[in-house]
């Protein structure tokens, strides 16, 4: 009795004295062990006492309606830029799932023979620092790629070394006709190399981000927004917050 009171409060009193008029006490005890106390979803190692990801947020910086509104905009430019241009849509594994599932949806109207495929990079290992080497996995055969104007779709050009990499993969290896860049953030304080993507969201600020597909240590990839983490996330790793004026590299795939 107890329980259910408790639940009652907490929770939903008529459907308690729906379940206590209907079935044995006994049967509405367990039932509300089970729904008032779930299993906590993830035990979240890297911010132990948090309870979900959001949690784990020091702030947000671009919110789902902002980002869902920018998406609307690139979409619209690049349906008017590709008409007649047959163009491959590429996206850049794994980040850029989230931004590439809304962005080709936003595509309208669709360019006749505009086809989508996947690449896979990474340059990174756990954490915020990169390894500086960028490693590309594909099943692209050369001719799906020759002749076509590719559009990238990446989630951010940080250094943009991956970016480049990819670029000079297309043109060089596969013959691509072109390659531009859709990136969802450019974070192009921190460049290594030039590089101007041609659709860019959001200027993005010298903060390690997450959400809308981008991860820290693979998690956080399906937060709806994106935002920076609280220093005590980084701690398990025995990583240190990423400090916004370091010259290091940052990143995953
Ligand atoms: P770049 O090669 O340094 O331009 O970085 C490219 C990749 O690093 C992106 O596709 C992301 O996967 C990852 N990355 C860079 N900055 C961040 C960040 O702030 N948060 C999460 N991932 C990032």
């Amino acid at each position: 009795m107890a329980q259910l009171s408790t639940f009652a409060r907490k929770t939903n009193t008529k459907l308690v004295n729906c379940l206590s008029r209907r079935c044995k006490m006994v049967s509405v005890a367990v039932t509300v062990q089970q729904v008032a106390r779930p299993a906590p979803a993830k035990e979240i190692a890297s911010c132990s006492g948090r309870q979900t990801y959001h949690d784990d947020m020091a702030k947000i910086l671009y919110t789902e309606a902002a980002i869902s509104q920018r998406v609307a905009e690139l979409g619209r430019q690049i349906a008017q830029d590709y008409q007649g241009k047959a163009p491959l849509v590429l996206g850049v594994l794994k980040g850029s799932f989230m931004f590439f599932g809304d962005l080709v949806r936003a595509i309208e109207p669709c360019p006749r023979g505009l086809t989508l495929d996947f690449i896979r990079a990474s340059s990174y290992g756990s954490g915020t620092e990169s390894t500086g080497e960028v490693k590309l996995k594909t099943d692209l055969k050369r001719e799906k790629v020759e002749g076509r104007h590719v559009l990238l779709v990446e989630d951010i050009v940080d250094t943009a070394l991956t970016i480049t990499t990819v670029n000079r993969y297309l043109l060089e290896e596969c013959g691509a006709a072109s390659v531009a860049t859709a990136t969802l953030l450019d974070k192009h304080e921190r460049r290594k190399l030039a590089y101007r993507p041609e659709y860019v969201g959001f200027v993005c600020p010298n903060e390690f981000v997450v959400g809308y597909g981008l991860d820290f240590d693979e998690e956080y990839r399906t937060i709806p927004y994106i935002g920076v983490l609280k220093p005590e996330c980084y701690s398990h790793l025995g990583i240190k917050a990423p400090e916004p004026d370091c010259s290091g590299e940052s990143g995953g795939e």
